[in-house]
């Protein structure tokens, strides 16, 4: 190991310093170091500080040095919610889709999430990883450094396994960390079609056991929705995940107003995510319990419905979070450009909370603010330099990557070479 690095001459250092969710206004203080620098050593940030502190501090220092003048360095993003292991596509269902067939009606005649599951048994694990790994590097290109990932296309115990195991692979094989989450209710298999208490009871009883012996995952999740798992079913899973030693996340009131955020707050979820139709009431219980509420503009942009309502939960105090949802259905994209533009131009979030959402708040909402998230002495040195010398192109630059050049863990993960040239004063 023992590697070092100097960045220098960081016109806009953005540490969005935090070792916890933040909430409220807090979400708008990014911790902006003007002409910044940072010292990594070993992987791990070891100094942060103005360019000329640490040159000081550091005078002795001949080792690997970037001068970022005119790029702005930031952490690396988080994306504490996606469904990136899977095989097949449903191409036909978006065509579906946009004839006005609605998600849940596809799901309820054995499309959807099912035909996905369908194809995800069939697929060799060689396959599944092959296709994720791809899907990381675009990920990282975006300045993604940790995404979570959940399984949910197996709903047997087999292929639950085999998709928590190449989340495993994918760890060892790709920079980009992926912290596992077991989502066995997901959608009601057809075998159990009619009888979804039964299969609650064989993921409580048989998958949710095997998973955590097998130590396979950080999080349960639930796809908490009317006609697929009610509060009832998905706090007994729940319950069970945590009796085992996971931690707790949730689908909740994505297309009905259930009580999902509710559930989520009694209890202590770390995150409920999508919340298009949370009821005011759930979001205060949120805000009181500290529960990350993860928002998804790219599913709600995909299917059409109405944004998560960004601005009314953060000024109820609760700590946003933002993702892709990255699935073969309701959100076939991992467009993190895309998802700045929709939270800052149409759920009305400042740039600056939008930042927080996709790094220390993300980080949160996977249980890893003391670790990533900021660039903090001590944290993981995972952190991206853009194109340009401001944060503030991020939106600016509408839906397109501004990220020039990726540091995992102390090293060069990414760079884009081609980029970077612009003078952007
Ligand atoms: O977060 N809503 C449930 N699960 C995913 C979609 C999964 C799929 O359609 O394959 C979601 O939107
Ligand atoms: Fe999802």
């Amino acid at each position: 190991m023992g590697g070092t690095l100097l960045i220098k001459n960081i016109p806009e250092l953005v540490t969005c310093s935090g070792f916890e969710a933040k909430a409220g206004p807090a979400m708008a203080d990014l911790g902006i170091i003007l002409n910044g620098a940072v010292f990594i050593e070993d992987g791990i940030i070891n100094a942060v500080g103005t360019t000329d502190q640490l040159c000081k501090e550091k005078n002795a220092f001949t080792g690997k040095t970037i001068d970022a003048t005119g790029k702005a360095v930031l952490p690396g993003f988080v994306d504490p919610h996606t469904h990136l292991v899977f095989a097949g596509y449903r191409p036909e269902e978006f065509a579906r889709r946009l004839k006005g067939d609605s998600y849940l009606n596809i799901l309820g005649r054995g499309g959807g999430i099912l035909s996905t599951v369908q194809a995800t048994r069939k697929a060799s694990s060689e396959r599944l990883v092959h296709t994720a790994l791809e899907r990381l590097d675009v990920f990282l290109s975006q300045g993604v450094t940790t995404v979570e990932g959940k399984s949910g296309y197996g709903l047997d115990l087999t292929t639950e396994i085999k998709q928590l195991a190449v989340m495993k692979t994918l760890n060892e094989r790709h920079p980009v960390d992926i912290v596992p989450t077991f989502l066995g209710a997901h959608a009601v298999p057809e075998k159990y079609r009619g009888k979804t208490d039964d299969y609650v009871a064989y993921v409580a009883d048989t998958v949710l056991p095997t998973v955590a012996e097998g130590n396979l995952a950080e999080f349960c999740d639930v796809f908490c929705e009317k006609n697929v798992f009610s509060v009832a079913q998905s706090r007994q899973l729940l319950e069970k995940a945590r009796a085992v030693g996971l931690k707790i996340k949730l689908h909740a009131d994505e297309m009905s107003t259930l009580g999902g955020a509710e559930l989520a707050a009694s209890l202590k979820a770390v995150s409920a995510d999508h919340l298009l139709r949370a009821s005011d009431q759930g979001i205060q219980q949120m805000a009181r319990a500290g529960v990350v509420a993860v928002l998804l503009p790219l599913t709600a942009f995909c299917l059409r419905e109405p944004y998560a309502r960004a601005r009314h939960i953060i000024d109820q105090g609760c700590p946003v979070a933002l993702a892709t949802d990255l699935n073969p259905g309701s959100a076939f994209t991992s467009s993190i450009p895309l998802v700045i533009a929709l939270a800052t131009l149409y759920m009305d979030m400042s740039t600056e909370e939008t930042v927080t959402a996709l790094t220390l708040n993300a980080a949160a909402a996977v249980g890893r603010a003391k670790q990533i998230g900021s660039i903090d002495v001590g944290k993981k040195a995972d952190l991206m330099l853009l194109s340009f010398p401001s944060y503030r192109f991020l939106p600016y630059y509408t839906g397109a990557n501004s990220v020039q050049m990726v540091i995992k863990k102390g090293y060069i993960a990414y760079h884009n070479r081609g980029k970077g040239e612009e003078d952007a004063c």
